[in-house]
Order: structure tokens, then C-alpha cells, then sequence
């Protein structure tokens, strides 16, 4: 794991960090975008390999940490941006460079995980925020005070919560009754107990998990954002002949890569670095259980495969 002495972050071991490098084809003197900076795991291992990187956050807290740690050690071979990926083509067009690679690692990192005040885990008692960027304005509990029985619906089976239409239904009943959930851990025993009034009595994971990454998702606009960065990526892209590798942790968020990608292979632009998507090996899950559920896809644009 990388230390903060080496410009990294100490909580946050990167997902597939050597097979990504291997397919991103991390080479010397080339650039390469990191469009998910997190605590700065990819972004070292590409300058160490003799890469220049151009990365992006949309969490300040990320980008103040990466720019105090990492870029003193880069000067010349790093850009840090804060900003939204989806807006990935023109803040790397800012930055001038040719871009020979871009890998998002998407969703949140263990730092933010672990901070109770961004209320993206219920383990520990926070308010219901989950803004992954913190100068935006809607947070988790502005949704549930706002939308109706259907909208909270459909954004907790966006999120493949299978119990959306029950929870939606005490929710918006609490909501009249003035007894809505306030803080993480409010919302996972007021979730845990539709499952249990619904029969469920034993299950795998915590019953809130997939309420918070349905929120999560709707409060940071995830699937949207993913929509355009894809978009963004393929037009730098695609003027380079680069490679375009992806780290997703949900079902929601591969299946969007995986249309994104069959569609550019389809219409010629890009070709499958490899046809299947890859999953880290037993070792690496054991030492870090939060990358079990990582897939990794990757294209080549242009004909220099
Ligand atoms: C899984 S972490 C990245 C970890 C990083 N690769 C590392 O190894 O340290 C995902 C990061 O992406 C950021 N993020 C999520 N959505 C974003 C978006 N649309 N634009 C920019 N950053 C985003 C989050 O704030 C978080 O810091």
C-alpha cells in the first residue's frame, strides 16, 4: 500500500492496479488521464512507471490531498483537476495534452468511505449526505424529504434493491408521519426493518446495502456522469488510437460500459482488448474485500492495437 511519505493515500489500496498498468500500457514520456484520483493509487503507479498524468476528482478533499502529497514529487509530469469526469474531453483539451490512455476507477474510495460526515456507510452514525463533491448542493436526505413513492421507487431499483417498492412506501409514510430517518445508521435499522416485517430474517449483507448505493448513486448522478464520460473518453480518444480501460463495482455501472463498448466495436471505432471482463485474483480480494466486486473492461481505439 502506498504511504502519504510516497505522495499516496493510507487508506485506499488501488483495485486490478497491475492489470490495469499491463492493459493501459503505461509507457514513458506518454500521458495518460486519470479521470478517478481518489487517494491517488493509479496516478502513482503511472508516474512511477515513467508515465505523465493528467487527473481528475470531483472531490476537493482528493485533489487538495494529491496536490499537497503527490504533485510535489511531479511537478512537470502531473495535472490535478477538480472537476467532473463527465466533462473529462474538454478538461483535458484545457491541459494541451495528447492523451495515450484513460482509466476510470469508478464509485467512491475507502477514505471517503470511512468518514462518517459523508454518510456513504452505515458502520458508523453520520447524516444522510453521500455527496461524493461536497459544493454540490443535493444530498441524500434533500431526496428523501423530496420525492415522491414512485421516484424513490425507481431510483432504489435502479440501484437492484429487489425490496424498492416496500421500502419506498415506509419511507414516504414516515415522511408524513414525521419520523424519517436523519442519520446512516437511522435509515439502515429503519431498512433493515421492512426486511424483517417482509420475513427476511438472515441475509449475506447488511438489507441497507443496496438503499445506500441506490442513493448514492442518484445523489451524484452516477449513471448519467458515466454516460458522458464514456462519451467524453472515446472523443479523445479516438484521436489518438488510445486505450480506454474501465474498473466498475456494480452491476448498474458495468452495463453501461459493456453497451458503451459493444456499440464502438460494432461501429468499427474500437476493438476489445480482451472479450471477456476480468475480476481480481483470490490473493487480492483477500487482502482487500472492498475490490471483490471490481470488473475491469478495456478498448483500443483506431487501428493500433
Ligand atoms: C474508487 S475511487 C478512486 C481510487 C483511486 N483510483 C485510487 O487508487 O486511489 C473513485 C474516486 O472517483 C471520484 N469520482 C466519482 N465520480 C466522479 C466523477 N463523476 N468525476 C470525477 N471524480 C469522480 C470519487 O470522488 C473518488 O475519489
Amino acid at each position: 500500500m502506498i504511504g502519504p511519505e510516497e505522495g499516496g493515500s493510507s487508506s485506499h489500496r488501488p483495485v486490478m492496479l497491475a492489470e490495469s498498468m499491463e492493459w493501459l500500457d503505461v509507457r514513458p514520456g506518454q500521458w495518460y488521464v486519470d479521470a478517478n484520483l481518489g487517494g491517488g493509487g493509479h496516478t502513482r503507479e503511472i508516474l512511477a512507471r515513467g508515465g505523465s498524468v493528467v487527473a481528475i476528482d470531483r472531490d476537493k478533499g482528493a485533489v487538495l490531498a494529491a496536490r499537497e502529497h503527490l504533485l510535489p514529487l511531479y511537478p512537470d509530469r502531473l495535472r490535478i483537476i477538480h472537476g467532473n469526469n463527465r466533462n473529462v474531453a474538454s478538461l483535458v483539451r484545457q491541459e494541451g495534452q495528447h492523451v495515450s490512455g484513460i482509466l476510470f476507477d469508478l464509485g467512491w474510495s475507502t477514505i471517503q468511505g470511512e468518514d462518517p460526515e459523508r454518510g456513504l456507510s452505515f458502520t458508523e452514525e453520520g447524516p444522510l449526505d453521500m455527496r461524493l463533491d461536497t459544493e454540490q448542493k443535493e444530498t441524500a436526505e434533500d431526496l428523501l424529504e423530496s420525492l415522491s413513492e414512485s421516484e424513490l421507487e425507481r431510483v432504489l431499483s435502479e440501484g437492484d434493491e429487489p425490496l424498492a417498492a416496500p421500502i419506498a412506501r415506509a419511507l414516504v409514510q414516515a415522511r408524513r408521519e414525521g419520523r424519517l430517518p436523519r442519520t446512516t445508521t437511522a435509515l439502515a435499522a429503519f431498512v433493515s426493518g421492512v426486511y424483517y416485517r417482509k420475513g427476511f430474517r438472515r441475509s449475506r449483507r447488511h438489507p441497507a446495502t443496496r438503499v445506500f448505493m441506490a442513493l448514492r448513486i442518484r445523489v451524484n448522478r452516477e449513471y448519467e456522469n458515466l454516460e458522458e464520460s464514456l462519451s467524453g473518453a472515446r472523443e479523445l480518444l479516438s484521436a489518438t488510437g488510445g486505450r480506454l480501460i474501465v474498473l466498475s463495482f456494480h452491476s448498474g455501472e458495468d452495463r453501461i460500459v459493456k453497451r458503451c463498448f459493444r456499440l464502438w466495436v460494432g461501429e468499427g471505432e474500437a476493438a476489445f482488448l480482451f472479450r471477456r471482463s476480468l475480476v481480481p485474483g483470490d490473493e487480492e480480494v483477500s487482502l482487500n474485500p472492498r475490490a471483490r466486486s471490481a470488473r475491469m473492461r478495456g478498448v483500443v481505439f483506431g487501428t493500433s492495437r
